[in-house]
C-alpha cells in the first residue's frame, strides 16, 4: 500500500495557530516578538528561505527586520552587527543565515550571538543543552523532524530511528534530540554518514529513516524496509527544462519509489520545509517569553 503522505504544511498551520495565543498574550503585556535575520552574499536558496522567515513573522504578527549584507561584508563588521542586536531590547531572536562566505568564520559569528536570543540554536551553549536535556533553545528543523513525527502519529518512542548525514544543522542535533529520555523522544538512534559501510544494511534496519545528507534522491526503495516512516530532510535543486525557473527542487529521497515501500513518507517540497520555519517562530515566541518573565 502506498504511504501515508504526511503534510508539513497542515502541521506547522496547527502549531502557527497554537502560537496565536502566545503571541496575544505577549501582545497584551506590551510586547511584541522581534526577530532579525541577517544574509551575507547572494545565495540563490538562502534568499529564498530568509524571505519564507520573514514573511511567516509577518503573517503571524511578529516584528521582523532582514538585514542584507554584501558578499564582502568584512567579518568584524558583522560582529559588531551582532553586539548591537544583542543589546537591542526590541529584538528576541537573532539569526545568521548560512552557509556564511569563506572568509567569515561561522563559528567565531554563532558564538557572538547572545546564547538567549539564538533562536537558531546554534550557540555552544544551546548545543550543549540540547546534549544534557536542559531547555535552551532546539535548532528548528530537528525539532521541527521530532514535531512532524509525534503529530503524525508516528512517535520515536522505543524506535530505532538510522539518521543519515551527521550536520551540525540537522544530523547530529536530530540524533541528540531523539534519543533523549524524554516523552516525544526514547529512540534508538543510529547516524550514518559519508565513510559509513554498507549503507543499505544499516538503512534497512531503521523503523524512522531521516535522510540528511545533501544528495538528490540518494535514499532508494532497496534502502528502507516495509512500513518504515521516512522523513526526508534534504532541499536540492535539480535541472529541469520543463520547469519555468529551469529547476525543480527534490528530496535526499527517491520519493516515487520510496513512497509505495514505505508506511509514511514527507514530501520535498511541503514536509520538513514549512517546520522549520514554523519552530523558528516558536523559538523566537519563546525568548520573548522568557525575557518579559525576567522584568
Ligand atoms: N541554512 C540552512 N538551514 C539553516 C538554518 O536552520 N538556520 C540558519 N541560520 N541557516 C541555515
Amino acid at each position: 500500500m502506498p504511504a501515508k503522505i504526511i503534510d508539513g504544511n497542515e502541521i506547522a498551520s496547527e502549531i502557527r495557530n497554537e502560537l496565536k495565543k502566545s503571541i496575544a498574550g505577549l501582545k497584551s503585556k506590551g510586547v511584541i516578538p522581534g526577530l532579525t535575520v541577517v544574509l551575507v552574499g547572494d545565495d540563490p536558496a538562502s534568499q529564498v528561505y530568509v524571505r519564507m522567515k520573514g514573511k511567516a513573522c509577518e503573517e503571524l504578527g511578529l516584528y521582523s527586520e532582514t538585514i542584507r549584507l554584501p558578499a564582502d561584508h568584512k567579518e568584524d563588521d558583522l560582529l559588531k552587527l551582532i553586539d548591537d542586536l544583542n543589546a537591542n531590547p526590541r529584538i528576541h531572536g537573532i539569526l545568521v543565515q548560512l552557509p556564511l562566505p569563506d572568509h567569515i568564520d561561522e563559528t567565531k559569528i554563532l558564538d557572538r550571538i547572545s546564547p538567549e536570543k539564538d533562536v537558531d540554536g546554534f550557540h555552544p551553549v544551546n548545543v550543549g543543552k540540547m546534549l544534557i536535556g536542559d531547555p535552551g533553545f532546539l535548532p528548528c528543523t530537528p525539532h521541527g523532524v521530532q514535531e512532524l513525527l509525534i503529530r503524525s502519529g508516528n512517535s520515536p518512542e522505543g524506535k530505532h530511528v538510522v539518521v543519515v548525514g551527521r550536520s551540525n544543522i540537522v544530523g547530529k542535533p536530530v540524533a541528540a534530540i531523539l534519543m533523549q529520555k524524554k516523552k516525544g523522544a526514547n529512540a534508538t538512534v543510529t547516524v550514518c554518514h559519508s565513510r559509513t559501510k554498507d549503507l543499505p544494511s544499516i538503512t534497512r534496519q531503521g523503523d524512522i529513516v531521516i535522510a540528511a545528507m545533501g544528495v538528490p534522491q540518494f535514499i532508494k526503495a532497496d534502502m528502507v524496509k516495509d512500513g518504515a516512516v521516512v522523513i526526508d530532510v534534504g532541499v536540492n535543486r535539480v535541472d529541469d527544462s520543463s520547469a519555468k525557473k529551469g529547476y525543480r527542487l527534490v528530496g535526499d529521497v527517491d520519493f516515487e519509489a520510496v513512497k509505495e515501500k514505505a508506511s509514511a513518507i514527507t514530501p520535498v517540497p511541503g514536509g520538513v520545509g514549512p517546520m522549520t520555519i514554523v519552530m523558528l517562530i516558536k523559538n523566537t515566541v519563546i525568548s520573548a517569553e522568557r525575557t518579559t518573565e525576567h522584568q
